[in-house]
């Protein structure tokens, strides 16, 4: 991703680590944390992120949402959990796994404001018990051109819309997630303005595939992948599934997103998955599945709507994707 105009340069698809390269660090740190390496040399960075490896157990059924169960392999959780884009903990892809242990995510509130007629501050604990976990496994299409498949733990956002009651002046949802300097080492550099903000038009955040997820793989979220609660947006671009959320208003206006301000020419509101629509820089044609990247494996194609097209397309009927990309 690119916000050049703050002066940082994203890496582009062809620049991200090659994956042996990535995986032999990870092969590396393993080691390192074993004490193979000599004790002296076992960094508390490589423990903990080996410790981030026992989580609590998040059980759920299986959900009967249709499109809530791909049929593709699922990435394996080793790669989900350290091939990561969580911005506040670095730029690298091994960053956030490596960085994230300091990541505070108990007690956490979640505050729902704005044009709602309920506006209530969720306890982590009151979210956990609002409505039954269900287990979605969901493809995820970065907009650098990688996809994975991950089974999430959540429910539909729509379960905690509905109790705030909008009102007829919330016509858009802001997701604000954490900037805190403190705990997180990139808050407080150029990368992107802080805090991480995203935003869904209503139609969009009330639709049942529209998750906000709790869990991965049967656990709790793992920090680097966004604990203790993220947003799931299956058929748009992975940037629009915010991590670590803060704060939930309804507003009249398009919110102005973290991507938009750092790169209006490169990144939309919308962000809908597009084969069809490429990124100024590069095709969206086509994407490197996680896991199956070998030298001679062979690119997907990658889906209209990301393959959730029967499900969204409707929300999109008469906008120009090309205009509203
Ligand atoms: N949320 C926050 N707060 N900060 C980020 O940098 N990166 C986004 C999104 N959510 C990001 C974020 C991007 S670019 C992607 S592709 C997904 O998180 C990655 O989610 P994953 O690491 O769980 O696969």
């Amino acid at each position: 991703m690119s916000s050049s105009e703050h002066g940082f340069q994203h890496p582009v698809p062809s620049e991200i680590t090659p994956r042996s390269v990535y995986e032999g660090r990870r092969h590396w740190l393993r080691q390192m944390a074993a004490g193979a390496l000599g004790p002296a040399l076992a960094s508390w960075a490589a423990r903990d992120a080996l410790a981030q490896d026992k989580l609590a157990a998040l059980p759920a059924t299986r959900s009967t949402v249709p499109g809530a169960q791909v049929m593709d392999k699922p990435t394996a959780r080793a790669d989900a959990t350290s091939y990561n884009n969580f911005y506040e903990f670095g730029t690298d892809k091994a960053d956030p796994a490596r960085n994230a242990h300091t990541l505070k995510t108990r007690p956490w509130t979640l505050a729902v404001e704005g044009a709602v007629k309920k506006p209530k501050v969720f306890d982590l604990d009151e979210l956990l018990r609002l409505s039954p976990m269900e287990e979605r496994i969901y493809r995820l299409r970065c907009v650098e051109g990688w996809s994975m498949v991950i089974p999430w733990v959540g429910w539909s956002l729509a379960e905690l819309i509905k109790r705030v009651e909008p009102t007829g002046n919330a016509k858009y949802v802001e997701f604000v997630t954490l900037a805190d300097p403190k705990t997180m080492p990139y808050v407080g550099s150029r990368v992107l303005e802080w805090p991480y903000v995203e935003g869904l038009r209503l139609d969009e955040a009330i639709h049942p595939l529209t998750l906000l997820a709790f869990g991965m793989y049967g656990e709790v979220l793992p920090n680097q992948n966004g604990a203790p609660v993220r947003l799931v947006v299956p058929w748009k671009y992975g940037f629009k599934s915010a991590k670590s959320i803060v704060k939930i208003r309804f507003v009249e206006q398009q919110p102005r997103t973290a991507w938009v301000k750092a790169a209006p020419q490169e990144y939309g509101f919308y962000s809908n998955v597009n084969p069809k629509v490429d990124h100024p820089r590069w095709s969206q044609a086509t994407e490197r599945r996680i896991g199956e990247d070998s030298l001679f494996a062979k690119k997907r194609p990658t889906l209209m709507f990301n393959g959730y097209e029967p499900q969204v397309g409707q929300l999109y009927a008469g906008l120009d994707l090309s205009k509203h990309f």
